[in-house]
């Protein structure tokens, strides 16, 4: 692989830090508990930075932390500026920034701007009537009636993430439908409306003026829908009783419309406005690849804003099958359309994250895990680490009784949802590995914690 300023066009582009940057994904539930609750939260982060740091480590990027009913697990925000108690205080997140700065760390955030909470003040306002301020806050339609029936039908045939059932949910106090892609309690924002947008980016310019060096944008490809509604097609790849329901779509109305790439180019501007622009913001937007030609999908995104402020997630580490062929090719189609069109372009590289299977479960065992770690420790960009892979943490076998993930409630074809790939870091050979001095865990340890924890590789 060529370097890439060799492939550059202006040998006197800055270095800045995104380019080569290593970021440690955290997901705050399961770093450190500091408090005895079987939770993680701010201060056990706070407790870990000097472990974090002494990976090499450049930057962090925290999963949401935000006061949340938890319905998903803190994507489902229900106030956008603060933090949830189970995390700690804002305190806590400010002294977070000034303990990363110390250690030259970058700190990036998550930043939810499809969907809130059921439970956020716009949602409770917006669900009230036609006509009070946050009414076109969210999307809302008339339904549909059925020849000669007056029982009320959603608008279109669009179903959610998480089970496949319809994505419109009734409300008779104004007797019309929301829309829910992910959860029925995580409603849909309504982008075109300007007020939201400007709302958004408040909630960006809160966050910055705190210190924090980027965002982590959620489901971005999300925010782009069908003006009129028109119903998605059915997927004909999907096999009834053998996929995910919420595949039986081709999403093609529901989701992935240009307008997305208009909303997120706009709020990467806010990192241009006088306060910001001398500072070195990121952000990194969630959007997983059109399945047939994914580097394609990656340059919609580079072409349409400033890639000196954004890049989209590059999931090749996901979706390319491992196999040396497949990944020369899918590399040289990447890094040549990003460098023929800008040298500014940073690939963002993560092989593992919240929502997907471990890393070293996923690829089959613990060499080819290591080769991988070499991978995306030596492509050029940022190269994302899910915490506990740099130990190879596998997928732990949750029991149903301790199920949490609204996913894998509603699926029948997943039943272990995403809980598998989220049980405590695993530090040390004591009593729940370390991760907290209470009496239980939120989601179980890994069976082979004594074996398998960061003291024990420490002294390998
Ligand atoms: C993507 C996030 O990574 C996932 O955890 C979440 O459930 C959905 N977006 C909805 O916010």
């Amino acid at each position: 692989m060529q370097s890439k300023s060799s492939l550059s066009d202006s040998p006197t582009i800055k270095e800045r830090w995104p380019e080569g940057a290593i970021v440690y994904h955290i997901y705050p539930r399961s770093l450190q508990d500091s408090n005895g609750d079987g939770i993680g939260d701010l201060q056990g982060i706070i407790s870990r930075l000097d472990y974090i740091k002494s990976l090499g480590v450049n930057a962090v990027w925290l999963s949401p932390f935000y006061p949340s009913p938890m319905a998903d697990f803190g994507y489902d925000v229900a106030e956008f500026c603060d933090v949830d108690p189970i995390f700690g205080t804002l305190d806590d997140f400010k002294q977070l920034l000034q303990e990363a700065g110390k250690r030259d760390i970058k700190v990036m955030i998550d930043l939810v701007p499809n969907h809130t909470s059921d439970e956020h003040p716009w949602f409770i306002e917006s669900a009230k009537s036609r006509d009070n301020k946050y009414a076109d806050w969210y999307i809302w339609q008339d339904p549909k009636f059925e020849e000669g029936s007056s029982v009320p039908q959603p608008p279109n045939n669009w179903i959610d993430m998480f089970g496949g059932e319809s994505a419109w949910q009734w409300v008779p106090a104004r007797q019309q439908y929301y829309l829910h892609t992910f959860d029925v309690r995580q409603p849909d924002l309504n982008w075109t409306n300007p007020e939201v947008r400007e709302a958004i980016k408040d909630v960006m310019r809160f966050w910055l003026d705190l210190g924090v060096d980027g965002f982590r944008v959620d489901a971005v490809y999300f925010m782009g829908k069908d003006p009129m509604f028109d119903d998605d097609l059915d997927n004909p790849y999907y096999e009834e009783g053998r996929d995910d329901r919420s595949n039986a779509l081709r999403r093609e109305n529901s989701q992935g419309w240009p307008m997305v790439y208009g909303y997120v180019r706009e709020m990467s501007e806010v990192f241009k406005e006088d306060k910001y622009k001398d500072k070195e913001l990121f952000m990194v937007v969630e959007t997983y690849p059109d399945r047939h030609n994914s580097v394609a999908s990656y340059m919609a995104f580079y072409v349409s804003m400033d890639p000196k402020l954004v890049a989209p997630f590059n999931f090749g580490g996901i979706t390319v099958p491992w196999e040396a062929h497949e990944w020369r090719k899918f590399l040289k189609t990447f890094h040549t359309a990003t460098d023929h069109y800008s040298p500014h372009c940073v690939a963002s590289y993560a092989f593992g994250n919240h929502d997907l299977p471990r890393l070293i479960d996923r690829i089959g065992h613990e060499a080819a895990a290591r080769s991988a770690a070499v991978l995306l420790l030596t492509l050029p960009g940022m190269a994302f680490i899910y915490y506990g892979e740099e130990i190879g943490m596998h997928n732990v076998d949750i029991p149903p009784e301790f199920v949490h993930d609204p996913q894998a409630k509603r699926n029948p074809h997943q039943p272990a949802g995403r809980d598998p790939v989220r049980t405590p870091m695993q530090w040390s050979t004591e009593k729940y590995g370390g991760f907290t001095t209470g009496d239980t865990t939120w989601l179980p340890m890994a069976a082979d914690f004594r074996d398998n924890n960061v003291a024990v590789q420490e002294k390998d």
